[in-house]
C-alpha cells in the first residue's frame, strides 16, 4: 500500500512485540498511524519495534500488559491516551497456542488459550468501544467512530487436531466479531477480522523450521509460499482505513488459499 491512508489515526495493537503484531506495528506506522505497541513481558523486543518505527520517522510508544487482566487493559489504553490523545483503531492481536492432544489438554492450558485468545480480545474490544463513544466522531480522522480488527485464524473455520483449545478460541473470535459488528455498526463502529494462515513467525516455527516440515506445510498452501507478517499488515492497514469504510463484519482470509480444501484439487 502506498501513501498514508491512516494519517491522523491512533492504533493500539496488542501482542505487537513479535510476529504478526510487530509486522502490523511497522505497517500501520508506515501508513501514517501513531502506534501503541502492547507487549507482555517482552520489553526488549517491544522497545526495538518502537525504535525502528521512530527511526523511520513514525510515531510509536510501548505499554506492557496482559490482555486477560482488566486492570492491565485500562493501563494500556491510558498509555495510548497519554502518548497520542486517544485510540481510533484497536487491533486485538495478542494470541498464544498451548498445543496438546485432546485428552492431554490440562485445564490450565485450556484456560490459558481461551483467556488470551478469546477473553483478552473481548476485554480489549469492550474497552475500545467504550472509549470510541467517549471520544466521539472526528471526521478529520476517519469516517468511522472507531474500528476494531481481530487477528483470528484460518482455524476459526478449519478444525485442527491437537489444538482444540486454540481452535475453540478462534471459533469464538469469529462469532464475537460478527455479533459486535452487527450490534455496533449503527454507531459507525466497524468491526472486522483477519484470518491469517501459516505466517512465518515463532508461534509456528515447528511447522517451517526444518526442510521436511516446510515441505509438509507447503502442501497445505495452494499459493506455494509461506506468508510473512507484511502480508497480514498490508491487509490490516486496508481494512482499518477509510478505503474499507463499507466493510463491516467481514473476515479477510490472508492465507495463500489454505482455507480452500486443497486436498480436493485432485479427487472428490
Ligand atoms: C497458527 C499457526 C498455524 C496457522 C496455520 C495459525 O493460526 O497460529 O501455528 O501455522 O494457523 O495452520
Amino acid at each position: 500500500m502506498t501513501g498514508t491512508p491512516l494519517a491522523n489515526q491512533r492504533v493500539l495493537i496488542t501482542g505487537a512485540s513479535s510476529g504478526i503484531g510487530a509486522g502490523m506495528a511497522a505497517g500501520f506506522a508506515e501508513a501514517g498511524a501513531a502506534v501503541l505497541v502492547n507487549h507482555h513481558g517482552q520489553a526488549h523486543e517491544a522497545a526495538a519495534v518502537v525504535r525502528q518505527i521512530i527511526e523511520r520517522g513514525g510515531r510509536a510508544a510501548e505499554a506492557e500488559g496482559d490482555v486477560s487482566r482488566p486492570a492491565d487493559i485500562k493501563a494500556i489504553f491510558d498509555a495510548a491516551t497519554q502518548h497520542f490523545g486517544g485510540v481510533d483503531i484497536l487491533v486485538a492481536n495478542a494470541g498464544i497456542q498451548k498445543d496438546a492432544a485432546f485428552t492431554e489438554i490440562t485445564l490450565e492450558e485450556w484456560r490459558a488459550a481461551l483467556d488470551v485468545d478469546l477473553t483478552g480480545a473481548f476485554l480489549c474490544a469492550q474497552e475500545a468501544v467504550r472509549r470510541f463513544r467517549r471520544q466521539g466522531l472526528d471526521p478529520s480522522r476517519s469516517k468511522a467512530l472507531g474500528k476494531v480488527l481481530f487477528t483470528s485464524s484460518v482455524h476459526q473455520e478449519i478444525p485442527w487436531a491437537g489444538h482444540a483449545n486454540y481452535a475453540a478460541a478462534k471459533g469464538g473470535v469469529k462469532m464475537l466479531m460478527e455479533t459486535m459488528a452487527q450490534e455496533l455498526a449503527p454507531e459507525k463502529i466497524r468491526v472486522n477480522a483477519i484470518a491469517p494462515g501459516a505466517i512465518q513467525t515463532s508461534i509456528n516455527q515447528a511447522a517451517w523450521g526444518t526442510p521436511a516440515a516446510r515441505r509438509r506445510l507447503l502442501k497445505l498452501i495452494p499459493y506455494g509460499r509461506i506468508g510473512q507478517p507484511q502480508d497480514v499488515a498490508d491487509a490490516a492497514v486496508w481494512l482499518a482505513s477509510d478505503a474499507a469504510d463499507y466493510v463491516v463484519g467481514a473476515t479477510l482470509f490472508v492465507d495463500g488459499g489454505m482455507s480452500l480444501y486443497s486436498n480436493f484439487a485432485h479427487g472428490g
